[in-house]
């Protein structure tokens, strides 16, 4: 795009607090507004302005150029506080050695063995689920991903009582993150109770990670030997490592967090949208099990072999990562003076890009707000959906490293739900995104009813 953008003032600033109101009582409708103010729309945060960009060519140029538009701004800053220096929040500086460490535990020949995982800790999850009984399907989803999360990262499996404190702290952390981003750093020392929660999560949440790493460090026999995990390749990092060095166990620390953070929550909500989305569209669910049906047969569980002939369910979850990406809004920060989209700005801007906005744009996505997974699957010679402006997984040099996993993941999951269970909407309340860090389903009651395949 060479010519110059349109550049507009987000709506609805009052005197001190600027944009913070609106962006906390109704965040999505807040993005939903900017498009129609310019490319680029300027919003204010007290005394911090930002800067949120509609266009999906301008966000694929920060996210390109991920030198000058480097990980910052208000909500990173916060993210940093819990992950510390790991993959998803270091600076440019130190990304490049981090992520060629890093990128073996996501390398294809490793995806066999995660797709075992997967399919086994699916079948762990419905074999709880009680035929005519409900189940909030927000919470299911996101126990799952933390199970798979825990076996891929520490090879281990986790029983639902330890992973249950791990998983209320995490919620606690992921909650007060992008509250914090909209308050001044000051604002943390005050003892008010939600502070107070958030610094004994955060501290518990490293503690037990902290512990799983001296545990396998000086434990076992096999100590340091690759065992097929993130953690072993952490931990062996000393004979790879990119300078030569052993890691020391904070680091370590910081990419477990790291992956756990990025890794769980994300994938959950995306199976939950899934299921929440084929809930209130019962055609595209009733072809969805007649898809699974016919590509399972007799199989007891979805597999990596399966994957490529579940077309309809990969479409599923791509619509549900459109409609409601996971990572809904995330900033960086201009490192120096920089031109984009014609305009001039300063080094320290803040830099906001949404892939709910971007997925939401009517000239991008034709009726957006309909679920419409055939938009996926192309009709010889009709046009296809823009992929360029689909960003779920982000682009560039810090797009998602477990993007691949997380889509063998969701679509695993899903049709090994759909294969035997059939979700329905309990409770009769309007499901509502809650946008936290991670944009989720507030809570999602369903039923939970057993079904014979090909019935
Ligand atoms: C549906 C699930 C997922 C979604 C929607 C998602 C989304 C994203 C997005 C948008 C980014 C880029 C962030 C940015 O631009 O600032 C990212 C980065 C990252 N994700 Fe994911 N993610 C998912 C699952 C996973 C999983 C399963 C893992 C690990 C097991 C993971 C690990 C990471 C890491 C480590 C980064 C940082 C990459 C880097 O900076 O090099 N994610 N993810």
């Amino acid at each position: 795009m060479n010519a110059r953008c349109t550049y507009g003032v987000a709506p609805g600033a009052l005197p001190l607090v600027g944009h913070a109101l609106p962006l906390l009582r109704d965040p999505l409708a807040f993005l939903d507004a900017l498009p129609g103010r310019g490319d680029l729309v300027q919003v204010r945060i007290g005394p911090v302005r930002a800067v949120v960009v509609c266009d999906p060519e301008l966000t694929r140029r920060v996210l390109r150029d991920d030198e000058t538009f480097d990980k910052g701004g208000p909500l990173y800053e916060r993210i940093r506080e819990v992950t510390g220096n790991g993959l998803a929040s270091c600076p440019h500086s130190d990304h490049r050695g981090q992520r060629r460490l890093l990128q073996p535990a996501f390398h294809s020949g490793r995806m066999a063995a995660y797709a075992e995982v997967m399919s086994r800790q699916v079948r762990v999850t419905t074999g709880a689920w009680r035929d005519g009984g409900t189940v909030d399907a927000a919470d299911e989803m996101l126990a799952l991903s933390a199970r798979i999360a825990v076996a891929a990262m520490f090879g281990a499996e986790a029983d639902d009582a330890r992973l249950a404190p791990l998983l209320d702290d995490f919620t606690t952390v992921v909650a007060g993150i992008p509250r914090r981003a909209l308050v001044p750093p000051a604002a943390d020392r005050l003892p008010t109770p939600g502070n107070r929660r958030y610094d004994r999560a955060r501290s518990r949440l490293r503690g037990a990670i902290g512990r799983l790493i001296a545990g396998r460090a000086d434990g076992a026999p096999d100590a340091g030997a690759d065992q097929g995990d993130l953690l072993s390749l952490l931990l062996s990092a000393g004979r790879d490592g990119p300078d030569g060095r052993a890691l020391t166990d904070d680091e370590i620390a910081d990419q477990l967090v790291t992956f756990f953070a990025a890794g769980t929550e994300t994938s959950g909500s995306a199976l939950a949208w899934a299921l929440h989305l084929l809930g209130g569209h019962p055609e595209v669910a009733r072809r969805l099990r007649a898809e699974v049906d016919a590509v399972l047969g007799d199989a007891p569980a979805a597999t990596l072999a399966h994957l490529p002939d579940l077309r309809l369910t990969a479409a599923v979850v791509n619509e549900a990562l459109r409609l409601y990406p996971p990572a809904w809004l995330l900033t960086r920060t201009t490192t120096s003076d920089t031109r984009l989209g014609g305009h001039t700005l300063p080094a320290g801007t803040a830099v906001v890009y949404s892939a709910y906005l971007l997925h939401r744009r009517p000239d991008l996505f034709p009726d957006p707000e309909r679920f419409d997974p055939d938009r996926w699957i192309a009709a010889p010679g009709a046009p296809a959906p823009p992929r360029t402006a689909f960003l779920p997984f982000g682009s560039g040099p810090r797009k998602c490293i477990g993007d691949v996993f997380a889509l063998t993941e969701a679509a695993l999951a899903l049709a090994g739900v759909v294969a035997d269970w059939d979700l329905r909407p309990a409770g009769g309340r309007r499901v509502r995104p809650a946008p936290r860090l991670v944009l989720s389903p507030h809570r999602l009651p369903m039923t939970t009813a057993a079904r014979v395949r090909g019935g």
